[in-house]
């Protein structure tokens, strides 16, 4: 299967009382067998990126200006600009990342802090997860260090930080949200990182770091699909309407503000006017339809969105129509 295709959305699905007997009986069990699973591979793998991930970045342009969120813009600009375009990105994404993990570790912190099963595997497995979100984040300041942006996010301001903090603890206070929107944290950045891998004009060592990332981020989205279908079964009415219809904006969201307008006044460009060029681009909606639609597979799959009831706002976010089969791109 290539990049662009995607599995038909309803495969594995099960029907809501399929979903219901399962987890009733065996589902349970099964993800406890299979988190001890991933607990073995955490314990197995485990890197130290101070140790293990070294080396740094080159001094020019440490990715190809294809695979730059302004690839469809015709941007005329020189080979300094292109430097500090691809670097200033890479920074904002960066940052993105960094503050996503917290997110989700306080979120697993606070699981751990209330549990009533605390020797159970899931609380085994969020402590290894935490443990190397840990890791990547104290890698990804290193990386940030060495770009040194100068970047100044509009964003970062007192109506925006208001709105921010409130969202962000809500969801961390939401399993079963929090679980969703942690698919998508980890798809976006996944396939950026992949394309990066995959690019032969990636700085190597950018190369190196999201190597790592991806290794052991495909064990977190193992683990957040695994445990989806139960934390959706325990879901208040509020964590539902949240998912089926408020996450895919929280989502587009965090997609568009990955890199903030502040990275094109770097090079000489209008902040917002580039900024909005960009989230309307081709090159963009590919990228978001293509990132997210596994997130909204996986939702299906687990039973959390009805298979030919799509809602609006996953059909827009997704590029789908309401059996979740891809439209317009
Ligand atoms: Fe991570
Ligand atoms: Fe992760």
């Amino acid at each position: 299967m290539t990049t662009t295709e995607m599995r038909p959305i309803n495969e594995n699905a099960l029907s809501d009382t399929d979903h219901d007997i399962a987890l009733d009986g065996g589902l349970r069990v099964a993800t406890t067998r299979r988190v001890g699973r991933l607990n073995a591979a955490s314990l197995r793998k485990v890197i130290e990126p101070d140790t293990d991930v070294v080396g740094a970045l080159g001094s020019g342009q440490v990715f190809a200006t294809e695979l730059s969120v302004t690839a469809d813009l015709d941007l005329e600009l020189t080979e300094e600009q292109k430097v500090r375009l691809s670097r200033e990105e890479i920074a904002s994404v960066t940052v993105a990342g960094i503050r996503f993990e917290a997110i989700l570790m306080s979120g697993f912190a606070e699981q751990v802090a209330h549990s009533s099963a605390i020797g159970d595997p899931r609380i085994i497995y969020m402590l290894h997860e935490i443990g190397e979100e840990t890791r990547h984040s104290r890698l990804f300041l290193r990386l940030v260090d060495q770009l040194a942006p100068m970047a100044k996010n509009p964003a970062d301001h007192g109506v925006a930080n208001f709105l921010f903090r409130h969202v962000t603890r809500a969801l961390i206070r939401r399993p079963a949200t929090l679980c969703a929107l942690v698919l998508a944290g980890e798809e976006i950045p996944d396939l950026l990182q992949k394309r990066l891998v995959e690019h032969p004009d990636t700085d190597p060592f950018l190369k190196s770091v999201n190597r790592y990332h991806r290794q052991e981020e495909a064990r977190h989205l193992a683990y957040a699909r695994m445990v989806l279908p139960e934390l959706w079964e325990e879901a208040s009415w509020v964590d539902r309407v949240t998912i089926r219809h408020l996450l895919p904006f929280i989502i587009r969201t965090m997609f568009d503000w990955m890199v903030h307008p502040g990275v094109f006044e770097t090079v000489g460009l209008p902040g917002m006017a580039t900024w909005r060029a960009v989230t309307d681009s081709r090159h963009q909606r590919d990228m978001r339809h293509q990132a997210t639609r596994p997130v909204l597979a996986a939702l299906v799959t687990s039973g959390v969105v009805p298979t030919g009831r799509v809602a609006r706002a996953w059909r827009r976010l997704c590029g789908v129509d309401r059996f979740g089969q891809p439209v317009g791109s």
